[in-house]
């Protein structure tokens, strides 16, 4: 769908004041130190001619699926790691995660009668932001971690370095990845009329199997019946779509991975399909968003509970002035106790904009904690509830919540509290592997599918 005017507006804004390195010219956070220039600079040229992760065909039809999620025709879904690391690069964690993103998706496309947009917090998931940055330990000050695409975790000067040589690392992890993930898709993996394949060891045992396992029988009742009635195994049931997304907060890395292609007009950044701005770094004259307004991606921004109406209005005239559907996502995050009371002004500034993102809510990052041993966690209730309220701010305000961001592991981890298991604090040190933030384990992921249904089942947006 190309819209001619938009084209030649754009073309020329481009042209005029942008260029993939502008951002350079701004205030520049969470950004990495490196040492040695020329070094950087080898690696950046290296990177520069590495092939790309993605296509900008798949970029363009996410964007239209967006599009149809901000206007209530699909529910996206979003998820996965805070941070992937270089280690977890492997065959299970992947699969695991995608089966659980699978589970997830197959309960609310029955619950909510709508298709999903499934899109991963992976295939480039590298980069970090930090509260300060440097860490002290025992008198001990280093250079904080900032994710494996920049320096390593250990607490040691050489692995807190920020190494060049981690950018090239990345983009071949997240080629791995990727590879892996389409080959699964591709090899019938995601075929929704065997949901078995996505069976994870611990399921059968689960608070929650009955509720699933019924869910997946009337799925297949409907597959089976649909197939009958035409006839013949439907192909569209073989495969579902899975894109990807990433914090792009390493500038030199999305600079180096942003092209242009042929037979389009403009730039992509070609390291994922769907990337964000954190909450962190979307200050309106700060660098991140200067690149941001500039590539054609579908792109989303965190929002946090300081940003006010007006500052937010500023930040849509810039990320996106031609009001482009499917263009701009905003995932707010507020905190159970702070969305009905800051949520409320920001869409009703948004809406009587005329303006129509999609809006979309993480319920994690606004609700950790760190408990007096030190731990960080997450209540599974104040996540819960977080993600109930916004749908009721939303029915309140007139506006559509569309879509909803998580961070989720398909392993058996015990990081946030409460759930179908209950898990107290006593139970975090058995299986706490996150580095930085505690994620949802399978059980507790499912079981917030499970909460969108109840709330939204059987409602048809119009
Ligand atoms: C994150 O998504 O891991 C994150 C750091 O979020 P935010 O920018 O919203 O704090
Ligand atoms: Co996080």
């Amino acid at each position: 769908m190309t819209r001619p005017i938009e084209r030649s507006i754009s073309v020329v804004r481009e042209a005029a004041d942008w260029a993939p390195s502008s951002w350079q010219q701004r205030v520049h956070t969470q950004q990495p130190v490196y040492a040695d220039r020329e070094e950087l600079t080898r690696a950046l040229a290296q990177l520069h001619d590495l092939p790309p992760l993605v296509t900008s065909w798949e970029i363009l039809a996410l964007k239209q699926l967006l599009a149809d999620a901000a206007q209530g025709r699909r529910f996206l879904l979003q998820g996965g790691d805070c941070a992937e690391s270089f280690d977890d690069c492997s065959s299970p964690l992947i699969s695991n995660r995608l089966k659980v993103m699978l589970q997830m998706s197959l309960v609310l496309v029955h619950g909510l009668k709508l298709p999903v947009v499934r899109v991963g917090r992976f295939a480039g998931q590298y980069a970090k932001p930090r509260s300060t940055d440097m860490e002290t330990r025992d008198g001990v000050s280093l250079p904080s971690y900032r994710g494996d695409l920049v320096n390593g975790a250990a607490f040691t000067a050489e692995a807190r370095r920020a190494d060049p040589q981690r950018l090239i690392r990345g983009h071949a992890r997240s080629a791995m990845t990727m590879n892996f993930v389409r080959a699964l898709i591709d090899g019938g993996f995601a075929d929704l009329r065997h949901p078995e394949y996505w069976d994870l060891g611990w399921v059968e045992h689960s608070p929650l199997h009955n509720e699933y396992r019924q869910m997946v029988d009337a799925i297949g009742n409907s597959l089976r019946f649909m197939e009958t009635l035409a006839g013949e195994p439907l192909s569209s049931f073989q495969r579902v779509d899975f894109y990807t997304s990433h914090d792009a907060l390493v500038m030199h890395y999305e600079q180096a991975l942003t092209r242009q292609v042929p037979r389009q007009w403009g730039w992509f950044n070609l390291s994922t399909h769907f990337p964000w701005i954190g909450m962190r770094t979307a200050a309106i004259d700060g660098s991140h968003v200067e690149y941001f307004r500039g590539i054609r991606n579908p792109i989303a921004v965190k929002i946090g509970p300081s940003v006010t109406p007006d500052q937010l209005l500023r930040l849509i005239d810039v990320l996106d002035p031609d009001n482009d559907p499917g263009r701009l996502t905003l995932i707010h995050r507020m905190g159970a106790g702070k969305i009905e009371t800051i949520l409320p002004p920001l869409l009703a500034a948004v809406k009587s904009a005329g303006r129509k993102p999609l809006w979309c809510c993480d319920p994690m990052h606004g609700n950790t904690e760190t408990l007096g041993s030190g731990i960080k966690t997450r209540r599974f209730e104040n996540i819960s509830a977080e993600l109930d309220r916004a749908f009721d701010v939303h029915g309140a305000a007139g506006t559509h919540l569309g879509g909803v961001h998580l961070e989720l592991t398909g392993e058996n981890v015990t990081e946030c509290l409460g759930g179908a298991r209950h898990l107290v604090e006593s139970d975090l040190a058995r299986a706490y592997k996150s580095t930085v933030d505690p994620r949802l384990n399978y059980e507790q992921s499912l079981e917030i599918a499970m909460l969108i249904v109840r709330k939204r089942g059987g409602i048809t947006l119009g």
